[in-house]
């Protein structure tokens, strides 16, 4: 558990050499968050106090990444029951939670669990159950990331025992410690490496519109110490064809149960670009980003945020201030679609809490066979159907 001003004790580094969690509760009741949307020329914390605070968090992306925007809802949840902890109340502020943000299922999963623990629970104990259980997600989530840091950590350690010199990773958007609780899913794997002295170098994807890669990925590599470099988005293909690339890892916000992989938009370019080259491409998240309800990709729901995101950019100017700037003439039309459907056909392999595995049915069978709804559709689809 981190102590009340949200540090661990750890060997491991992130912020001016203290190990922080992304979010955890205060001594008041209230839910404490790293202000991502400062980041990375401000380290700040915000109180969420109530569930539309907490709703709104997650909608503004001040907290963002599949796994931190499920722990936030769960604790958004606990909020929202402090004053009333009512069947009707709950049902209410899941709906509102629910709707913020469409793609990330581990929002959906938070949300069913919390839901699953509270339910029997007398109305008198709820608000207290609701936090002592978004405490048990925010546990699990972190000692997941570690357990798909474990596991991808062997794919880079035999990488660089067969190459011989420093792994070049490309990663796209922000897989981090930033994106969940702790650790991270693309990135644990390579806080790992780095600190066991695996020579690692991370190709970092700007990630267009809202540049996560730029301003999110950089700034933790950056703070714990990895050697990496932020490129153009498009600039990944040609690295790959110069032999630049050793592995692209990714995270995902919606995995469905036949392997094929959704994440920020773009990804599904750098696995073209990597199975084009024979780039071994992976993507690395904990099961409660898999929808087992769904097996075609194409079934995801791909949000569409605010055209703004793209006709402006956001900075800091020499003088220190921060300044919005419009890039995109006032009369064109823009589409902003955040997620994109990479086919399980183009993904090498998954890379989970519980190992690495293929990217299809039998693959995710094969590491979850306690998942009821696991088992074979009697007549699945094939799993590479994955238009928009
Ligand atoms: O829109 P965001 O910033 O929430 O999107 C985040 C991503 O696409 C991450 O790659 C994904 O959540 C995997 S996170 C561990």
């Amino acid at each position: 558990m981190p102590a009340p001003d949200g540090s661990i004790a750890s060997s491991t580094v992130n912020i001016s050499g203290v190990h922080y969690r992304t979010i955890w509760p205060t001594a008041t009741g209230s839910v404490r968050v790293i202000d991502q949307s400062r980041l990375p020329f401000e380290f700040a914390t915000v109180d969420l106090e109530t569930l539309e605070e907490a709703a709104s968090a997650i909608r503004s992306m001040v907290v963002r990444g599949a796994p931190l925007i499920g722990a936030t809802a769960a604790y958004g949840l606990a909020l929202a029951l402090r004053q009333d902890a009512s069947d009707a109340r709950l049902e209410e502020a899941a709906r509102a939670l629910q709707a913020t943000r469409p793609t990330a299922h581990n929002l959906t999963w938070a949300l069913a669990r919390m839901r699953r623990a509270l339910e029997p629970v007398p109305v008198s104990e709820r608000a207290a159950a609701a936090s002592r259980e978004a405490a048990r997600i925010c546990d699990a989530d972190a000692e997941q990331c570690r357990s798909i840091g474990r596991n991808g950590f062997e794919l880079i350690r035999r990488c660089a025992e067969s190459c011989g010199r420093p792994v070049s990773i490309l990663t796209h958007c922000n897989a981090g410690w930033l994106a969940c609780v702790d650790w991270g899913t693309a990135l644990s794997p390579v806080y790992l490496a780095h600190d066991a002295g695996v020579e690692v170098h991370v190709w970092v994807d700007e990630t267009r519109p809202r540049n996560q890669g730029a301003a999110l990925t950089a700034f933790e590599l950056a703070a714990h110490g990895v050697p990496h470099t932020v490129i153009a988005d498009n600039l990944g293909g040609h690295l790959m064809q110069r032999g630049r690339v050793d592995m692209v890892i990714v995270g995902s916000d919606r995995t469905t149960a036949a392997g094929d992989v959704c994440n920020k938009v773009g990804t599904y370019l750098k696995a073209l670009a990597a199975r084009d080259n024979e780039v071994p491409f992976y993507a690395a998240l904990p099961s409660s980003t898999i929808d087992w309800s769904l097996d075609r990709g194409a079934d995801i729901p791909i949000e569409e945020r605010p055209a703004a995101e793209l006709t402006h950019v956001t900075g800091r100017t020499s003088s220190g201030a921060m300044q919005t700037v419009r890039v995109v003439p006032e009369t064109s039309p823009a589409l902003n679609l955040a997620f994109d459907v990479t086919p399980a056909r183009l993904v090498t392999a998954l890379i989970t809490e519980r190992g690495v595995c293929a990217a299809s049915r039998a693959g995710l069978q094969s590491l979850y066979p306690d998942r009821p709804d696991s088992r074979p559709l009697a007549s699945a689809a094939p799993s590479d159907s994955a238009t928009p």
